[in-house]
């Protein structure tokens, strides 16, 4: 890394720093996603990596698109953990991702060639899942099969990155490949003979079924193909159940990152229309092997309105295309792993609270909130009503989530630009009326609030005034 950008991404003084405010103890720690994803993790991840040892996936794949900015570079991380901008941090991939060969080394070049060290400090679970190119074609074909059943409202939206097909492989598990596999010639040489021979069968048939060409997948292409890029990634592969064990042993801290979010979870989210991983502070144990109980500290990003991109109900969804339209702009709402340009709605309260129980947080993030200035009026969903009735809690059905007209509360908007607060008291009143609105109807803390993606756009919220 050359000097000037490794003074870029170095982190102050952890005194002067917001994101210390962020954190209630010092054990380890979780950041998750409240919504349907794209809440701005990435970028609470990477303010607080300077007071981690480690940081660590447990789940997804490369359909997580996590966004950092540092001065006036972006960077866009989709497997590495968004701890690899800090050069002390340790980042790893845990045995709950499922990794795509092709573009994990494709980010490792991609950070090397902007200086940004990747050696050492990545470790891969030997445990965690391959995704191949015929989990990306499967993925396609099964999204073009939703469609000529039922049409587009059917389709899950996938970003394609194949990771549905991918997790039910490892389900399957006879035609799965795990990474301590795609380093071993002889097991990689195994696992694809079995693997390519049913693919082709099932992949044939399904591409005949949406008028589809397949050209059969040719093994030994693929097992060149992939023997070189376990070549690349061989030196990061270890138990890192072990090294995780071993950490905590010595007394280093580790910080767990979410991918995707706590609506898109495949227990619990708005399922079908969900991803296929446990993306909860749930999700930590099995997906990163470490014991029960370890993490501590939960925070749970909450985006002051609500992003959804692909398929699937968002009750708060904005039918005024024109204010849609101008909270995308103003927020950059394009996906950052597909480019589509994300649903916007307001924020829906009954999802949130939802979401901080499920995962048991202890503490709030809200990003966005500069996005929703100069808007006369703030529309708030605080509640449910399917066919007249009120619902208590989120419900299991997302035919019925479909159906389900918001309560909205209307609260009074704020102006702008409020970009360049750092002291929660410069807020205007309105808007910190608002986040503390979010504080009231969850009962969790807010800690912080981001007033733009910058790594120096974190506003942490003075503790006296918060409710934990
Ligand atoms: P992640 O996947 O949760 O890490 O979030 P992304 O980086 O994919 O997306 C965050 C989106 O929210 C981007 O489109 C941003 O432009 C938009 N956004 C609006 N306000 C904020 C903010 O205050 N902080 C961050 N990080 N993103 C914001
Ligand atoms: P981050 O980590 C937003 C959505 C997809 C699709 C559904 C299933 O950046 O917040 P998949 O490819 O996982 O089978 O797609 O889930 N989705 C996301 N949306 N942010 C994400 O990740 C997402 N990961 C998956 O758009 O609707
Ligand atoms: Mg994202």
């Amino acid at each position: 890394m050359n000097d000037q950008t490794s003074a870029n991404l170095a982190l102050s003084d952890p005194q002067a720093d917001p994101a210390s405010s962020l954190l209630a103890d010092r054990g380890h720690a979780c950041v998750v996603g409240l919504q349907f994803g794209d809440e701005g993790k990435g970028q609470v991840v990477d303010a607080l990596t300077g007071h981690f040892d480690l940081v660590v996936r447990f789940n997804g794949g490369n359909n997580a698109g996590h966004s950092v900015r540092i001065g006036n570079q972006k960077f866009a991380l989709h497997l590495i953990p968004s701890g690899v901008l800090n050069p002390r941090a340790i980042n790893v991939i845990g045995n709950g991702v499922v990794i795509d060969p092709e573009g994990l080394v494709g980010e490792i070049d991609a950070l090397r060639a902007r200086g940004v060290a990747v050696g050492e400090n990545l470790r891969i679970s030997d445990r965690a899942h391959v995704v191949m190119p015929y989990h990306k074609l499967q993925d396609r074909l099964m999204e073009l099969a939703l469609g000529r059943l039922h049409g587009q409202t059917a389709q899950i939206g996938t970003t394609g990155r194949g990771i549905g097909p991918c997790y039910a492989d490892k389900a399957q598990r006879t035609t799965a490949i795990r990474m301590h596999e795609l380093v071993d010639e002889r097991a990689l040489r195994r696992r694809l003979d079995t693997a390519v021979e049913v693919k082709n069968v099932m992949l044939a048939a399904l591409a005949g079924y949406v008028g589809e060409p397949f050209e059969p997948i040719d093994a030994d292409a693929l097992f060149e193909q992939y023997h070189e890029l376990a070549r690349r990634l061989a030196p990061h592969v270890c138990d890192t159940m072990e090294l995780l064990a071993s950490a905590r042993l010595e007394g280093q801290r580790i910080l767990f990152e979410g991918a995707n979010a706590a609506l898109l979870d495949i227990d619990h989210g708005t399922f079908p229309f969900v991803t296929s991983s446990n993306t909860t502070s749930l999700g930590i144990y099995p997906g990163a092997a470490v014991p029960g109980g370890t993490v501590s500290e939960v925070l749970g990003v909450v985006k002051c309105y609500t992003s959804r991109v692909g398929g699937g109900p968002s009750a708060t969804q904005i039918d005024d295309e024109l204010t849609a339209d101008r909270l995308r702009q103003v927020g950059n709402e394009f996906g950052t792993t597909t480019g589509r340009p994300r649903r916007i709605g307001w924020l829906d309260l009954m999802a949130v609270r939802y979401a901080a129980k499920l995962n048991g947080c202890t503490g709030i993030v809200c990003t966005g909130l500069s996005v929703l200035a100069g808007l006369p009026r703030l529309k708030v969903g605080v509640g449910y009503r399917v066919d007249g009735r009120e619902l208590r809690h989120f419900p299991a059905d997302a035919g019925l989530l479909e159906r389900i007209e918001p309560i909205y509360e209307t609260v009074e908007g704020f102006e702008g630009p409020i970009d360049q607060c750092r002291r929660y008291e410069d807020l205007p009143q309105a808007a910190r009326t608002y986040v503390e609105a979010i504080e009231g109807f969850t009962g969790v803390a807010v800690r912080a609030v981001c007033v733009g993606p910058g790594r120096d756009q974190i506003v942490p919220r003075p503790r006296a005034s918060s409710a934990n």
